[in-house]
């Protein structure tokens, strides 16, 4: 007799069956049933009838399928024992009920493979997390090939797959592929999660900002992965994410178990936004460390990386330290070139100590500075990494991943520390440690600057190892110095993912600081993650990666929209540009509680000029930013028309000045905008407001507050 098993949230059922032949199946993930829906009903009126030129007995896609025994698409595990065939069939499976979850078991009794796949529902927010484990009990090793964190079949509404494919400095770059008969795969090998980052995307081809169905899996790993979507035959689509193994990397003895990363799963309904209007909340109350978590502050950051590259010292820094404060920066954080004879990129990882020319008295007097000035003070490490020429390799050449006997190709001149080994990661620890304990430091840049290669440690392919490495000293330092934030960073964006964040308070989306590329960089990446943990910094004009000169208001106001921080060398600003940053700084410091903690909407106006809106929970107050960067095709510009506020209230709008100085001439009674007008939400939603939005970089602000 088959099973049949739920769990809702307040929103969402997810439903499975274990079918007659011990198999469990996805019955059902969508919106909430009601409690007296028909489980064993809506199974039989779905099951589809027996066909030609199949297995006799019904194979349907499972939530673990496995090759050998009729499933001809892609298994979810798979594996051999030594001297044996490597066919994998279950035999039994147990439901268990959990804190709002289940756990399935199945086994087979033939391999002796355990398999336990935990499904649990976050009910606020319908966000599914799903991992699986799994136990060899069989007399031999077991190599597993390939375990997914989470197997589903899509609905049949599916028909195109959404990637966020990227590289460095051009994150987030948003491609809908139509699915046919076939695998579709995205394949992360880097070794970190990778410049295209860890989320498939699958939905209707319609799917917009506001409208539309997508399901959405974000796996929570910083290391290679897959993943996919196979169209059988048949058209039924699976879905799989995962950990991507290579051969011989997971060996399991006897009683020895491999568990994945997380994958975390959820149902839009309402396009684009609604995949942000579940992450959010659940990346805010389930993901970040609690000293990150809603109420945190972020401070507005300096960095020094465009302002001097690998040029800092005790005097300069000081001045720009000075500069920076004087705008209103809150926090100092001294990137890369501090340490131990570093002026490249081309030596010293791995001395984790200041530079004894640069700085002749160690941090202490540039820390005393900075926070004399009222700010606090974070620092650049690379801890994972060590350059050939450093002292760190001299003493131990050994310590970086290599493949005994073969080539040690380096990128941006270095190499991989072996995380996997404990006598690494413990000298890593006690020189950071060092570093923390004697150094007022509120928190860590921590970077990783190039691909994982040869992911080989002790002669055996080890790149999960690895990056289960990097997460045992990031809790280690964590728990040793519980005060120090840490940003994630891997040349820009490629550590952004949900289990580094359950470790940083901040992610560093792109070295890409060009306005222009940002609003797109951030609106990807703010898919996932809220806007507050997302590093947005005001570059210098030329940009240093695009060259492009944008205007300070249109560079300011699009970093306002995440954890907004300065990298133009404040010193160097005309005294314009400088007094613009410093109302923008004050303005992010008046609207940061409503920014990090509101429902963030974006989307494109319909003559394609990019809007987002943070709004209040109460829907009290929102801040709208409405930017174009090239010119319109027609002058009059379309009416914006804005999401989400309250139904049947009155908004005071604000437009911020400085208003973008050719559009603004073009702006009808400016005198009457300047006095204020209150306009009432349904005509702000349907009828819009008409900004001049026809010139190329023009951006306005426009605040909102409920009379
Ligand atoms: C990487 C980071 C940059 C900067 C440099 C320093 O590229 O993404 O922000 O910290 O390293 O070398």
């Amino acid at each position: 007799m088959p099973r049949y098993e739920r769990i809702d949230g307040a929103d969402r059922t997810f439903a499975i069956l274990v079918n007659q032949t011990g198999a469990p199946e996805l019955l059902y993930f969508g919106p909430r049933l009601s409690g007296e829906a028909d489980l064993a009903q809506m199974a039989a009126i779905l099951q589809p009838g027996q066909r030609e030129s199949l297995p006799d007995h019904p194979v349907a896609p499972s939530l673990c399928p496995t090759n050998g025994f009729g499933w001809m698409g892609e298994p979810a595990i798979s594996g051999v024992h030594d001297d044996a065939d490597g066919a994998i069939n279950w035999s039994s499976a147990d439901v268990e009920h959990t804190s709002n979850g289940l756990e399935v078991t199945l086994r087979d009794d033939r391999t002796r493979l355990e398999v336990r796949l935990s499904y649990v529902l976050d009910s606020p927010t319908g966000v599914l997390t799903s991992r699986m484990r799994l136990i060899n009990h069989g007399a031999r090793p077991f190599r597993l090939h390939q375990a997914m964190s989470v197997c589903v079949p899509l609905p049949a509404w599916v028909k195109e797959a959404v990637s966020l494919s990227g590289d460095w400095s051009r994150e987030g770059q948003l491609a809908r592929i139509p699915l046919s008969p076939g695998l579709w795969s995205q394949t992360n090998r880097t070794g970190r999660t990778g410049f295209s980052g860890s989320t498939l995307m699958a939905g209707e081809p319609a799917a917009s900002d506001h409208a539309g169905r997508l399901i959405v899996i974000h796996l929570a790993w910083s290391g290679n992965h897959q993943l996919s979507i196979e169209t059988l035959a048949s058209g039924r689509r699976l879905a799989m994410a995962g950990a991507h193994l290579a051969p011989g990397e997971v060996v399991l003895a006897t009683g020895a178990s491999y568990e994945t990363p997380e994958a975390h799963l959820c149902l839009s309904e309402t396009g684009f936004n609604g995949v942000s209007d579940a992450f959010h909340p659940f990346v805010r109350t389930r993901i970040l460390p609690d000293a990150a978590g809603p109420r945190a502050v972020r401070r507005v950051h300096f960095n020094t990386w465009e302002a001097a590259y690998f040029d800092v010292d005790e005097t300069s820094m000081k001045e720009v330290a000075a500069a920076a404060a004087a705008v209103g920066v809150e926090r100092f954080i001294l990137d890369d070139g501090w340490f131990a004879g570093r002026r490249s990129d081309s030596s010293s990882l791995g001395d984790w100590r200041a530079d004894p020319v640069r700085f002749r008295h160690g941090l202490g007097p540039l820390i005393d500075a900075v926070r004399a000035l009222g700010m606090d003070f974070g620092l650049w490490i690379e801890p994972e990494m060590v350059s050939p020429d450093s002292d760190l390799y001299r003493a131990h050449p050994d310590w970086c991943l290599h493949a005994p006997g073969a080539p040690r190709p380096g990128m941006r001149h270095q190499l991989w520390l072996d995380m996997a080994r404990g006598e690494v990661r413990d000298h890593i620890f006690d020189q950071i440690s060092t570093l923390l304990s004697g150094n007022a430091i509120t928190c860590v840049k921590w970077d990783c600057n190039r691909f994982m290669f040869p992911a080989v440690s002790a002669g055996a392919p080890a790149a999960g190892r690895v990056v289960r490495g990097t997460y045992d000293l990031m809790d280690r330092l964590r728990a040793a110095h519980p005060s120090v934030e840490i940003e994630s960073c891997a040349s820009g964006g490629a550590r952004m993912d949900l289990a580094v964040l359950k470790r940083a308070s901040r992610l560093w989306p792109s070295d890409a600081t060009d306005a222009l590329e940002r609003i797109r960089i951030q609106r990807s990446a703010g898919l996932i993650f809220p806007p507050e943990i997302i590093g947005a910094h005001v570059g210098p004009a030329p940009n240093p990666i695009t060259g492009r000169h944008l205007p300070m208001a249109l560079r300011a106001r699009v970093a306002m929209f995440g954890h907004m921080g300065v990298e133009a060398d404040p010193r160097r600003l005309s005294s314009e540009d400088r007094d613009t940053l410093s109302a923008h700084i004050a303005l992010y410091k008046r609207y940061r509680p409503l920014l990090h903690s509101g429902r963030m909407l974006r989307w494109r106006t319909d003559d394609g000029a990019e809007a987002v809106i943070s709004l209040s929970r109460d829907g009290g107050e929102a801040l709208c930013l409405v930017c174009r960067s090239d010119t319109a095709p027609e002058a009059e510009a379309a009416p914006v028309m804005i999401p989400g506020l309250a139904a049947s209230a009155s908004y005071r709008i604000t437009l911020h000045e400085p208003w973008p100085a050719i559009a603004s001439r073009r702006l009808h009674d400016p005198a009457a905008w300047r006095r204020g007008r209150v306009i009432s939400a349904d005509i702000l939603s349907q009828a819009g407001l008409r900004l001049p939005l026809s010139d190329p970089m023009t951006a306005w602000l426009v605040h909102l507050e409920r009379v």
